[in-house]
């Protein structure tokens, strides 16, 4: 039989990330992140001095990327790089190269071998609709802009980080609409994804309305 797959796409700051890693937690499956592939791949071009433009030469480092995931820590090249990569100007770098067909095209089957048994939660744009399209659920998550801003301005304050709402909600929807309105596998959902609005569901609230989904699906 096929290794179960349930994929979580979504807009930046939606929840994605967290409903991703508690569905894995609670299914006992392995997790992709798979923005976090896109934000390494970044990261790695610009340590190289490579132009996020240059999107050959690009996909050539997405194809060679040395990434690691231990639990709640990230290794690039033996570096551990948990932190630079959740950096807010690390997900804009990664925006810019992840318009480039060529890149994703080098990420593709390294976001295939993360399909292992008992199964896996993967997250990110296009999972749904791309890289997993046989997905036994596919969940399409979404937030309104201001709530996404308000959940981001939260988190960075959280650790000590000084943050400004209205240029986070700015960032947003220009990431959004990159996102969105590139030829390359663009942010949307697929056919048959359920939509989930989380602007006013609890973390938990939605992890038990996608395990509901998931007992009815697999
Ligand atoms: O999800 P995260 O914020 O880590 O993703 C960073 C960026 O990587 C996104 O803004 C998007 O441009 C890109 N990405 C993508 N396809 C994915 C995951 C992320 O294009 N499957």
């Amino acid at each position: 039989g096929a290794i179960p797959v349930l994929a979580v796409d979504g807009p930046t700051a939606s929840g994605k990330g967290t409903l991703a890693a508690e569905l894995a937690k609670a299914l006992g499956y392995h997790l992709l992140d798979s923005g976090a592939l896109y934000r390494a791949t970044a990261l790695a071009a610009r340590n190289a001095g490579v132009a996020l433009s240059d999107g050959p030469n690009v996909a050539r480092i997405a194809a060679r990327l040395d990434i690691r995931f231990d639990g709640e820590s990230v290794w690039m090249a033996g570096q551990e790089v948990s932190h630079e990569l959740r950096l807010e100007s690390t997900g804009g770098l990664a925006s810019q190269v992840s318009v480039h067909p060529e890149v994703r095209q080098a990420l593709h089957e390294l976001q295939l071998s993360f399909q292992r048994l008992p199964g896996l939660v993967a997250d990110g744009r296009d999972m749904g609709t791309v890289v997993f399209p046989q997905a036994q659920l596919k969940v399409f998550l979404t937030a309104s802009a201001e709530k996404r801003a308000e959940r981001r301005y939260k988190q960075l304050i959280a650790k000590g980080i000084s943050a400004n709402i209205d240029s986070l909600l700015l960032d947003l929807q220009a990431r959004d609409e990159r996102d969105k309105s590139r030829a390359a596998a663009p942010l949307k959902p697929a056919e048959d994804a359920l939509l989930l609005d989380n602007s006013e569901l609890s973390i938990e609230s939605s992890v038990e309305q996608v395990l509901g989904w998931w007992e009815q699906r697999k």
